[in-house]
Formats: structure tokens, sequence, C-alpha cells
């Protein structure tokens, strides 16, 4: 577990408060409603509730899509899901770090909150700087020189080395908050010393990562075994030399991956037996669901599932392991003819004893939607933060805290 301070190691009655959540959430490309309020729920009734009882005086910074994207939306919505959520008003400022946005904190009372504008409104925002340039930008400055505290919550945006994700941590005494707190002891559950035997489950359709993930936890002897399924058990599965088939090797050549094999190849002989391969697989025959052993590829039809006899093998390496950790489902689930490996695999997850994280948007959404969302140990609300933590990275928000815990500097 990283060494930061926390909101237990200050005192923030009367004190005004800079909290950097991560609000960013899917939005209706249309309508541009929000479509899911995870995170906003996660943040709201946590840190934000916390400090508010506390009586802090408190500034939320968040972000939400990127520019040019069409979730780049202001953040209106977001504060009214918030003050639902809290029971009490939020007031959405306008402004980042102009005359309304200094005004509004200036005249901010204890327990109340306001959230800032869109901090990627800020046009060097998004600039991967180091901590201290961050902290000299006049962003960072002109709020900074208005706070006492600045709370880092956003660990789904800790792998940014964004202004408003480090640059304050440079500038003020600096604390994690509890969704931060909350998300690195699961994950530091898994990574560092977990319990054994340890599985990782990687499916989805980012294989890259998924061999990333895959070198970090079986070189560092984190992993006992590897099982693969989605697009990263087609590419596993043609690291093994099999054929198969043209629109599921066109898939990988679309989605530049097929140059991964070699150090797919290296891992497996470096790790013989740990990493599980698709024994059979369900392929696509106009929307009929179709089981083939692997012994039969290659076909001329897409692989849109794991078949029976690889769900029963990795079930039963599921039911021994002690920890658990889930990133992409093993098929397209969301096609109901696609869904058994899926539904399966995670059902035994839930059944399991051992401690299970799940992460990532896909496999998260799969799990609400099998109604398991309660019988997984942890859900993780980070997509892009936690697979960097899952490779071994150093997130910068990470690193940037334990550097003012070092200093000491609340
Ligand atoms: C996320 O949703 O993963 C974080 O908010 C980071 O967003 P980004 O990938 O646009 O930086």
């Amino acid at each position: 577990m990283p060494r930061f301070l926390t909101l237990d190691d200050v005192d923030v009655k009367g004190k005004t408060v800079l909290v950097r959540v991560d609000f960013n959430s899917p939005v209706d490309p249309e309508t541009k409603k929000i479509l899911d309020d995870t995170r906003i729920k996660a943040h709201g009734k946590t840190t934000l509730k916390e400090l508010s009882e506390k009586g802090a005086k408190v500034v939320i910074l968040a972000h939400q899509g990127r520019p040019g994207d069409p979730d780049f939306i202001p953040l209106d919505q977001h504060a009214k899901r918030l003050s639902e959520i809290l029971g009490k008003p939020v007031r959405y400022v306008d402004d980042l770090y102009g005359e309304e946005a200094k005004r509004a904190i200036r005249e901010l009372k204890e327990g109340e909150l306001i959230l800032l504008k869109n901090t990627r409104s800020y046009p060097d925002e998004r600039k991967s700087k180091n901590p201290e340039e961050h902290a000299r930008s006049e962003f960072v400055r002109e709020l900074a020189s208005l706070a006492d505290l600045f709370v880092f919550d956003a660990f789904s945006a800790a792998h940014r080395s964004h202004a408003s994700v480090v640059g304050f941590i440079a500038a003020l005494p600096s604390v994690a908050g509890r969704i931060m707190e909350r998300e690195l002891r699961a994950l530091s559950r898994v990574l560092e010393s977990p319990e054994k035997p340890c599985i990782f489950i990687l499916g989805g359709a980012k294989a890259d990562d998924s061999l990333k993930i895959s070198r970090h936890v079986l070189n560092n002897g984190i992993a006992d075994y590897v099982l693969t399924g989605g697009v990263t058990g087609h590419l596993f599965l043609a690291a093994t030399g099999v054929d198969l088939g043209k629109p599921n090797m066109e898939l990988l050549e679309k989605q530049k991956v097929l140059d991964l094999i070699p150090g797919i190849k290296e891992l497996m002989a470096r790790h013989p037996g740990k990493i599980r391969v698709p024994v059979d697989v369900a392929i696509n025959i106009e929307g009929r669901r179709k089981e083939i052993s692997i012994r039969d590829l290659p076909t001329e039809y897409s692989i849109l599932d794991i078949g029976a006899k690889t769900i029963k093998e990795y079930c039963e390496i599921i039911r021994k392991a002690k920890s658990i950790v889930v990133s992409g489902p093993p098929g397209v689930y969301e096609r109901k003819e696609f869904s058994k490996g899926t539904k399966e695999i995670f059902e035994a997850v839930a059944e399991s004893e051992a401690f299970s994280l799940v992460g990532g948007g896909h496999t998260v959404a799969a799990v609400q939607e099998l109604g398991l969302g309660d019988k997984v140990s942890y859900i993780s609300i980070a997509g892009g933060a936690l697979i960097e933590f899952l490779t071994g990275s150093k997130l910068p928000a990470v690193a940037a805290l334990e550097k003012a815990a070092e200093k000491k500097s609340v």
C-alpha cells in the first residue's frame, strides 16, 4: 500500500479544501445526458459527504470528456446529481479560476460545496508536465492561493500527469480522499502478497494491455494463472501457433496486435502452463452459436465466445483460487447467444470465496447486468488507471502524494 496522508491526518473544519474527484461519466451523444452516475455517487457518499459534514468549505474540481469529443460537456448536470445524492445544494460555477470562481470560493461557508467548470476547459490541463511545472501555472497558483488543503480522490485519473491531478499536490498540503484510499487498498491486496492461488482473468478487446498485465503479474510471482478470453484469448491462442481463420486473424491485424506474438511466446515459455488459452470456442454462424474445438480451426466465422470445455476448465481453476482479478469479459456478452462464457465465468467468480476484484467499463457493466454486483468483493470505478496500476506502473498522482507525505507538508 502506498504511503500517503489521508483525511484522518487533517482537521478540515473551517478550511477551504480543493478536492479533485473523477466525475467523468458516459454521456448520450444525442441528448448529452449522463448515462451512469456511479462515480458521482462514489465520491458523493464518501469524501465529499465527510468533508461537508466536518465543516470544510468544499471546492470540487472535475473533468468530463476530452475537448472536441461529444462527451466534453459542462458539469451542471453533475452538480445537480451530486446535490441529490448529498441532499444539500451544490452550486455549479461556470468558471474555473477567473473572478467568478474566486468570488464563489471566498463566499463559501462551512459545510457548503461548489463545483467549478470542467478542468479540461483550461487549455494546458492535459499537457503532461511534472507536478512542479504544473504548480507554476496560473490555474494552479490562482486556486491554490485561496485554499488551505488539497484532497486528491480521483484514483481513476491518477495515471494522468495533468495540472489538476498533480499540480496542486506540489502547491498545497495534500492528502488522499476516501475513494483513492479504497481503490488502492483493494488493488494492493491483489498485487502485494495476494492470498494464493491468485488468478487473473483477462478478456475484452485490449489484448495489448492484457499482455502488459500478464507480464507484470507472472514475472513478479503475483499470479499463479492467467486465464484468457475475448480478443486477448484470440491473440494468445494465435501465439500458440493456431490459425484462427480469416475474420479472426483480420481482427487481430486491424487492432495491430499481431506483432505482440513473439513477446507472448516468450512469456509462455518462461511460465509454462500458467497462461491458459481457450481449448474450444463459439463461432457465429449467421447469429447462431456453434462450439468448435480449437483442433477444428481455422474457421471462416467470427469467434465470439469461449466454449463449454474452456468454461469448465477455467471454473475449476477459479474454484480453487483465493485471489481473483477480472479485467475484460471472456466473450461478446452483449449478444445473448454469446453471453454464456461471460455469464458462467463471472458466476463462478461471484460464488468463489476468494477476494475478487473486477474493473473496467465493460467488465463492470457485465457484472451488474448479471446481477452479481453485490457478490464480488470489490468493483473498481477506474478504467485506464486500473490497467496502468495492474501493469506495475507508478501512477503520477500516487508518486506525488507519497512525495508530499515524505515532506510531511500537512
Ligand atoms: C477515465 O474515465 O478513465 C478517467 O476519467 C480518465 O479519462 P481520460 O482517459 O480522458 O484521461
